[in-house]
This record gives structure tokens, sequence and C-alpha cells, in this order.
């Protein structure tokens, strides 16, 4: 599997160039990048709610380097943008654990608030675009909360759509917050039919 990925790391353009010129890249996590990327997380869950995450229920460093691994082996992507060496932003696309979901992926993405409106959680959104239908992925699925209008309209520029809304699933700071459900197909083959 690991070939695999590197082969496809090789093969695809994944340099981004930065508003200010700095060059970062778009690649696989590493399991050297679990420190880095959980104290970001860290962070990002101590200044605002946009992830499903609380202090007690985010991995530590050790278990967050074998999700690495795990989600490598498991055929699923676990994507960073690297910015000279800092880790600006992820994208995990995770496959369905079974035979009977595993054309569907679930997204987990972030870019940290220095980097962000930059364009990279474009570049690393088309990025793992581009992987699910080189993988043959079918269908993309994420869910984010009602109170995050930059997220929902940043998947809508992907072509996500609303599938379903849990009203007051989660209480944030105090206030009641719908949990929506997004999706975007991508193929279909089954009836041998794709979309774009
Ligand atoms: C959502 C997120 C990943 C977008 O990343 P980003 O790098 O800032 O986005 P980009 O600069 O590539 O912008 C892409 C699109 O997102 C939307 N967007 C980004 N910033 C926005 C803003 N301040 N207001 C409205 N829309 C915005 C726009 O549709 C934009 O497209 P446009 O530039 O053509 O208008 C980022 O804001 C983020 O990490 N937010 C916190 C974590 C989070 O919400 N994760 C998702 C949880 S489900």
């Amino acid at each position: 599997m690991k070939g695999v990925e590197e082969q496809y790391v090789k093969s695809e353009p994944n340099e981004i160039t930065l508003k200010n010129g700095t060059v970062g890249v778009i690649r696989f996590a590493r399991e050297e990048d679990a420190k880095q990327i959980i104290h970001k997380m860290e962070k990002m869950i101590r200044d605002e709610n946009y992830l499903e995450e609380e202090p007690e229920s985010l991995n530590d460093v050790e278990d967050e380097r074998r999700e690495i691994k795990r989600i490598k082996r498991e055929g699923s992507l676990y994507a960073v943008v690297d910015v000279d060496g800092e880790i600006a932003g992820v994208l995990i696309f995770r496959r369905g654990a079974l035979e009977m979901n595993y054309h569907v992926v679930n997204v987990r993405t972030w870019i940290t608030e220095k980097y962000r409106g930059q364009g990279l959680g474009s570049k690393i959104m088309e990025y793992g675009i581009k992987w699910s239908k080189d993988q043959g992925v079918e269908k993309i699925c994420l869910d984010v909360f009602s109170n995050n209008p930059i997220a929902i309209q940043f998947y809508e520029k992907y072509g996500f759509v609303v599938e379903g809304n849990r009203k007051k699933q989660y209480i944030l700071r105090g206030d009641y917050v719908d949990e929506i459900f997004m999706s975007k197909f991508l193929g279909d083959k089954m009836n041998n039919r794709s979309t774009s």
C-alpha cells in the first residue's frame, strides 16, 4: 500500500504558492507530523468551535501517530498542507470500514487560522477530490455545524449538497446548533455512471 501512495504523491503536481509567494506542498501525512497536528488542533478547539472535538476527546500524539499509520494502511487519505515544515492544514478522507460502504469517504478538514482565506482549503479539497476519483470513491460525505457558514459555503463551492439536518444536535458555548449532513457524488459503479 505504501508504495502505491508514494507513487501517487510523486505523480501529482502538489506544489502550492501562497499569496505572499511562499511555496508549500500538499503531501500525505507522516507519523512525525502527529505532534504538530495535535498541537494545532488543541489551539483550534480552545479558540473556536468548528470541530467535533473537546480537549478530552482529542487524540494524544502517540494515538495520532497510530491513526496516521492506520489511515494509510486501510487505503484512506490523510493529507497535509506543509508550508516550510509547518502544518497549515489537513484533509482526511476516510473510507467506510466495511465492504458495503468502502465506496464512501467521510471528510475531516481544517486550515489553521493564520493560513485561512488564501486558497489552501481549496487546494487540499481539490487534491482530495482528485484522489477520490483516482481511487474509485463514489461518494464524499461530511457533517458540519450549522453555525459554520464559511465551511458550508466552502463545501457548496465544491458541489456538496445538504442531505439532512439533525436539529439541536450539539450545544456549543450555551447555544444549540444543528448538525448538517452534506455529500457529493463522484460516480456510480453499479450503473456504470459518473458524475462531475
Ligand atoms: C473551511 C476552511 C477549511 C476553508 O479553508 P480556506 O483555506 O480558508 O478556504 P479558501 O481560501 O480556499 O476559500 C475557499 C472558499 O471557501 C469559502 N470561504 C472561505 N473563507 C470565507 C469567508 N471568510 N467568508 C465566506 N466564505 C469563505 C468561499 O466559498 C471560498 O471560495 P472563494 O474564494 O471563491 O470565495 C477553513 O475556513 C477552516 O479551516 N475553518 C475552520 C475549521 C472548519 O470549519 N472545518 C470544517 C469543519 S466541518
